[in-house]
Order: structure tokens, then sequence, then C-alpha cells
């Protein structure tokens, strides 16, 4: 659950349950057990009024909607609090497929992000304790042996989430499914949420 999320006052959904492109979602996306994770550029607003863009691991996708986990120190988290709206998009070249979704943005509580945190690799989870500021400005020679004696002084499993450990749901307003083919034209079918949570479908060109 996130915080500060007012579901309990309203009766509008503000998910996918009720999206009629839900189960092709489910079909394009890996389900949250399985350990590789998908690829996606996530965009926000920038404190200078340009789009901020990075690639982040999609954590996991629910009918609630996309998680990310990051540090709480990050650029895209000071951005988030000020203007808490996202994109992100990921295509499948291969498989003729492209998604992009846009939405609203919450920071959720240490307890709901920690089940990720336990299925990241060990890489990633001390890469979330030891990647601050301080330890990039060290020397490559500084940053072996500290990873090095960190990795050795907690053994593989044995890790919790850093306090800077801090998942992020996206809560879509605006789902873009393009489907490419080789024999004809790509389109794209477009899903907007409306203000009574029922979601509009257009079909746009590709
Ligand atoms: C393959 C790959 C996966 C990444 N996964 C994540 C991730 O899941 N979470 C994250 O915060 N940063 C991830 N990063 C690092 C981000 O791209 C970015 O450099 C970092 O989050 C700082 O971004 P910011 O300063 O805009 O907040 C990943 C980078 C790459 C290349």
């Amino acid at each position: 659950m996130a915080s500060g999320n007012p579901l309990g006052a309203s009766t509008i959904p503000v998910g996918l349950s009720s999206a009629p492109f839900l189960s092709e979602l489910r079909e394009w996306l890996p389900t949250n057990d399985e350990f590789v994770r998908p690829l996606v550029a996530l965009a926000t607003l920038g404190e200078d009024g340009y789009p901020d863009v990075r690639h982040v691991l999609l954590s996991e996708f629910s009918e609630e909607g996309f998680f990310f986990h990051t540090d709480s120190r990050s650029r895209k988290v000071a951005e988030l609090a000020r203007a808490p709206r996202a994109s992100f998009t990921i295509a499948w070249p291969e498989f003729g497929r492209q998604l992009s979704v846009t939405g609203d943005t919450e920071m959720l509580t240490s307890d709901a992000a920690a089940h990720v945190f336990a299925k990241r690799s060990p890489y990633l989870q001390v890469l979330a304790h030891l990647n601050d500021s301080a330890f990039a400005q060290q020397a490559l020679d500084d940053r072996l042996s500290h990873w090095a004696a960190f990795t050795a002084a907690h053994a593989t499993g044995t890790l919790s989430p850093p306090e800077t450990w801090a998942g992020i749901l996206l809560r879509p307003r605006r789902v873009t499914l393009w489907h490419g083919r080789p024999d004809t034209a790509s389109r794209r079918t477009e899903h907007t949420r409306e203000a009574d949570g029922t979601w509009s479908t257009a079909i746009l060109p590709g």
C-alpha cells in the first residue's frame, strides 16, 4: 500500500482492475516473481522544467500500477516530490510491441518497498547500500577495496534494505500499446482513464 493514498475516501477506481487492456499487459510483462526485470526509460519533470529520463528496472506490476525502486536521495525522488508525475516506455521490437505509460506517482512506505529489496540480486543489494555521492567520488582502487570489504562483511542474503531504499508507485492515467507488424502499418491503442475511473480507448496510427 502506498503512503498518503486517499483510496479509502473514494469509490472511483484509480487502478487497472477494470482496464480493458489488463490481460494484454499481463501477456507483455513478466510476472513479479520472475527474476529478470524489464528495463524501462522513466521520465520525470526536471526542476529546470526540462524532461529528465533514465533507465530503471520495473520492479513489479499489479492492478494498482507500476512499481520502481531507487535511492531516496536521487534526483528523480526530489523531482517526484515536487511534481508527482512520470512516464515510462519500453519496446520489444522483435515482438512488434511498445508500451508507454503516463501517470501520477506516490512514494511507498518503507515496509511496502522492503520485499522487493529481498528479490534483488546480491550485487544490486550491495549497490543500494554503497552507491552514494561520497562513494562515487572515490578513486577506483578505493571503490574496489571498499566494495570488497563490504561484500566480505555481509554474507549473501543477510542484508536488509538501507534507510535510503525507496519505492515508487506509478498509477497510470494513459497507457499506449503500440502494435507493429511486418505486413502492414503499425498502430496504437491508447487508453485514457476518465474522471469517473472508466477507461476510454482511441485507435491511433503507429
Ligand atoms: C541497466 C540499468 C538498470 C538500472 N536500474 C535502476 C533502478 O532500478 N533503480 C534506480 O534507481 N536506478 C537504476 N539505474 C540507474 C539509473 O539509470 C540512474 O542513473 C540513477 O537512478 C540516478 O538517476 P537520477 O539521478 O535521475 O535519479 C539503472 C541503470 C541501468 C543502466
